[in-house]
């Protein structure tokens, strides 16, 4: 089980002490099942690399620029840049990026130099709340997962994060039936169209200690993707013992 916290535009340098409580857990914690992976802003990359050393915490970073090295794009970061770094995931396709201009092409080039980059990509799709109402939602998905993955080779560097857009930071999570279908289906479609032998399919969206205990019953998802729930310490660990128990 995958545990990725995304901390959007959030925290600072004293945001760092609450790490600590997670790493004495993570290291405490006998169960070997899960991985946990932090996505701070870039801001904090270095900081955060240093201080997780020793410890079962991976670093991710939430964006990189297409372009696989370097170039002129003011305010940019590459993904042999995050590399270098020490980063091992990079979050790609968030809709908080799409809503703001990033196309399915800049998603598939940055999938494309992340992979070059050896890097591992949590790469998110998901419908929109207009489009869930007209039943477009298996439509849409496909359609954003095909454009991502078109020409991509090493596909089993990714994690797929189904993402409702109409559920990120709502408080609304889908009907338990809903998402049990969902994930199946777009875990069959990575099998036979694109090939993918076990693929990682997550969910994100309004994750919290609480609904976790509804979600973890739907046991094809191999992983959450926790956006404000993940700020606080006690609360990412709430989730990941829940999960468990
Ligand atoms: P929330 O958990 O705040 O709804 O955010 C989800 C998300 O966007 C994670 O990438």
């Amino acid at each position: 089980m995958y545990f990725i916290a995304n901390w959007k535009m959030f925290g600072d340098i004293k945001s760092l002490n609450s790490i600590n409580n997670v790493i004495k857990f993570s290291k405490l914690s006998k169960n070997k099942k899960f991985k946990l992976i932090y996505c701070p802003p870039y801001t904090l990359l270095n900081t955060f690399y240093k201080k997780i050393q020793n410890s079962k915490i991976i670093l991710g970073a939430q964006n990189c620029h297409h372009e696989e090295s370097s170039g002129p794009y003011t305010g940019s970061i590459s993904s042999k840049m995050l590399k270098k770094i020490g980063v091992k995931y990079v979050i790609i396709g968030h809709s908080e990026n799409r809503s703001t201009g990033e196309t399915d092409d800049d998603i598939n080039k940055k999938i494309k130099s992340s992979i070059k980059n050896n890097l591992n990509i949590i790469f998110c799709f998901g419908e929109t709340l207009k489009q869930k109402r007209k039943k477009d939602t298996n439509r849409v998905l496909i359609r954003q997962i095909s454009r991502a993955l078109k020409g991509v080779k090493k596909k089993d560097r990714i994690l797929f994060a189904y993402e409702p857009i109409w559920s990120i930071g709502t408080g609304l999570i889908p009907k338990s039936k809903d998402l049990s279908q969902t994930i199946n289906f777009v875990k069959n479609k990575l099998k036979n169209n694109f090939r993918l032998k076990f693929p990682k399919v997550l969910y994100g969206g309004s994750v919290n200690s609480n609904n976790i205990q509804k979600l973890k019953e739907i046991k094809i998802i191999d992983g959450f993707l926790i956006g404000g729930a993940s700020q606080k310490s006690k609360n990412f660990i709430d989730i990941v013992k829940k999960t468990f128990i």
